[in-house]
């Protein structure tokens, strides 16, 4: 059985369910946060060290203003509400991407980093205003600057992934087949699930599908 450190989740699908049950793509994303909530949970039942979560591209910005907004304010009061919670529970919550976001919430996610930095049992990585390919490109600026040599172990550790091991696993919800510009470097051997559901219908009995059945792949690495 193989083991299971890292997985990560491209959550996608919110719009369409918000649309299609409640007629608003943004009743979606608030319906798509309870889905966060237990599938974080049952990432604890399942032993799970690293969860990492996407939940806003750099390419997002291109949507409208007003969801965007109501994106930004429901993780504002998720955090507000729920941080001290993670935090008792011994959840360590990390940033990708960059933190250019209003003042007020770039300050809850420092501060949420801060409080929750030395938690053991899970980290939940949350990619917000994160997109690979300015990763990688800021990774490659750093190396020239400290005149590193261009050797994949330095790229690793100049990527904001440093210190974690790559995804084990990446399920993407939503039916799309695509990376949509997440994590291209650390997904090299993933295990990739697509799965059909939209993200607010996506559940623990699905997520313990996809585990039971990652953990019978015969990964290879390139051997035999
Ligand atoms: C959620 O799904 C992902 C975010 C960008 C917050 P979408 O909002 O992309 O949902 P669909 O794909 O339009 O249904
Ligand atoms: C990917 O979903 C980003 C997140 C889940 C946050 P998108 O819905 O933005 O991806 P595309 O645009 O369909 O590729
Ligand atoms: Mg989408």
């Amino acid at each position: 059985m193989n083991p299971l450190n890292h997985v990560a989740i491209i959550m996608d699908g919110n719009g369409r369910w918000g649309l299609k049950y409640k007629r608003s793509r943004n009743a979606g994303h608030k319906a798509g946060l309870k889905t966060v909530e237990k599938i974080i949970e049952a990432t604890i039942r399942n032993k799970i060290s690293f969860l990492t979560l996407f939940a806003f591209s750099t390419e997002n910005w291109k949507r409208p203003k007003k969801e965007i907004n109501y994106l930004f304010t429901l993780l504002e009061n998720f955090l507000i509400n729920r941080i001290d919670d993670l935090h008792k529970q011994n959840i360590k919550l990390q940033i990708l991407g960059s933190k250019k976001f209003s003042p007020k919430l770039n300050k809850i996610l420092s501060n949420s980093e801060k409080k929750t930095s030395k938690n053991k049992k899970l980290q939940i990585n949350l990619a917000l205003n994160y997109g690979s390919k300015s990763e990688l490109i800021e990774a490659i600026k750093k190396m020239k600057k400290n005149k590193n040599t261009i050797t994949e172990e330095n790229l690793s550790k100049n990527l904001q992934t440093k210190n974690m091991p790559d995804p084990d696993l990446l399920i993407r919800t939503g039916n799309t087949k695509r990376l949509s510009n997440f994590l291209l470097w650390q997904l090299a051997y993933s295990e990739i699930f697509f799965e059909k559901k939209l993200w607010p219908a996506f559940n623990e009995k699905d997520y313990n599908r996809i585990i039971k059945e990652y953990k019978r792949i015969k990964r290879n690495f390139g051997k035999i």
